[in-house]
């Protein structure tokens, strides 16, 4: 057993909560926000493992940020007297569900909140693992993960970890008043950095130490494999791969069979990425280009046109507030994709925002087409791999949202 952060019999100290909290969490919501706190101790550090009680009743046992505006995260409904034995029989429940996956392809092990591990992702890709700690309470429970990991992620994949970095660097920590770090805890650093993966045949570059994510966006599985269908029906095709990092989408139409890739990506280190996939898949220089440029600029100087134009931008909005603009950024990205693809072509369009709904996704799309006068059929709607599970209880764990639209 590792050291023990806490003693198995020790009382968690009480953070008091709104009675709407206490109904929210018996119905299956993982947060306290910072407002429906009533109670809590001032002499204790501002991040600790708690009960939530209300009313003389625990409803919840889990972690308390001070600084967080949600301050509360639950690990368990009701007492539960050993958390880290909670946590490690959580981590064991996550693996045995993705026990089917392949374990020769990178899988998200860990989703957070779906998992009922808030503010934990671990991701595998073999032999290597990424630890990714999102919150201050996690962060106390992570010695105990990094030490109990190895072993399990053996027992259930048969993968024996060379290398194993921690990832402490999301922009959600500036949230929580906590710094910003990575660390790598086993392996060397340069082949961590060097990493590389392989889905449905296609080879990948990842940095696990200081890449976008993890490493890899491993959530557009499923959607990655739409784009082959649709590439594979039309033999020689033209793909225009915008906001392309590592090249997710267009290394995975270049093995489908697309005749010419436009990669497209404003960072140089993600286009570093994309010239080792290139390499790594035999890719003969004429069938792929690499842009390095701002979208809307590569977009409203290229002439040419694509039968499949792929739009994975980042998250344009960051938080509710700046739905309209980003809704506006949204819009203006899908009309200049929209008019480079060739009748019949497919436009396949991405949104991992959080705050935009799927249906006010398609409206946008609706919207963007219309002005375009132009007609499409929704052919695809998508979202998450299957080892990023929505917790139905909490819509906040759904982000992503992935349309095949089809030009008439
Ligand atoms: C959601 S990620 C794309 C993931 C990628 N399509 C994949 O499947 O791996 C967004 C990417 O957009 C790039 N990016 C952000 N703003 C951009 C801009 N204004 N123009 C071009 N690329 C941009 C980032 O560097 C990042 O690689």
């Amino acid at each position: 057993m590792a050291n023990r952060i806490l003693k198995a019999d020790a009382a968690l100290p009480e953070v008091g909560i709104t009675r709407r909290a206490a109904q929210r969490i018996a119905a299956g919501v993982l947060w306290v926000f910072s407002n429906e706190v009533e109670r809590c101790d001032a002499d204790l550090p501002a991040v600790h493992l708690c009960r939530f009680t209300h009313g003389g009743r625990v409803a919840a046992s889990g972690y308390f940020n001070r600084h967080s505006l949600i301050a509360g995260r639950v690990l368990a409904r009701g007492a539960e007297p050993d958390l880290e034995a909670l946590i490690l029989k959580r981590l064991a429940e996550a693996f045995r569900r993705r026990s089917s996956m392949a374990p020769a392809g990178a899988v998200r092990l860990v989703f957070s909140e779906a998992d009922l591990l808030p503010g934990l992702v671990v991701d595998l890709y073999p032999p290597h693992a990424v630890v990714q700690s999102n919150t201050a309470g996690m962060d106390l429970l992570v010695p105990v993960l990094l030490e109990r990991l190895p072993g399990m992620i053996a027992d259930v994949f048969g993968v024996r970890l060379q290398g194993l970095v921690l990832r402490c660097d999301a922009d959600v920590r500036r949230l929580e008043a906590v710094e910003l770090f990575n660390r790598v805890c086993r392996g060397e650093p340069e082949h961590l950095a060097a990493a590389a993966l392989e889905e449905d045949g296609v080879r990948y570059a990842a940095d696990l130490i200081d890449g976008q994510k993890t490493g890899f966006f491993l959530d557009q599985r499923e959607n990655r494999r739409f784009l082959a269908s649709r590439v594979a029906e039309r033999a020689g095709a033209r793909v225009l791969d915008l906001c392309c990092y590592s090249g997710g989408w267009g290394l995975r139409a270049l093995a489908a069979g697309a005749g010419h890739v436009t990669f497209v990506d404003q960072s140089r280190k993600a286009l570093d990425l994309l010239q080792r996939g290139l390499a790594a898949n035999r890719v003969a220089p004429g069938r792929a280009e690499a842009v390095q440029q701002d979208l809307f600029d590569f977009l409203a100087a290229d002439p040419a046109t694509y039968d499949v134009v792929v739009a994975d931008p980042p998250a344009f909005v960051k938080a509710r507030r700046n739905l309209a603009p980003a809704a506006k950024a949204y819009q203006k990205l899908n009309r200049l994709a929209w008019r480079r693809l060739t009748p019949g072509g497919v436009l396949i369009t991405c949104s991992c925002s959080q705050h935009l709904s799927a249906a006010d996704f398609i409206a946008l799309l609706s919207a963007a087409v219309a002005k375009e006068q132009g007609l499409a059929q929704v052919i695809y709607r998508g979202g998450q791999a299957e080892d990023h599970p929505l917790l139905l209880s909490m819509p906040e764990t759904g982000y992503l949202k992935c349309v095949g639209l089809r030009r008439l």
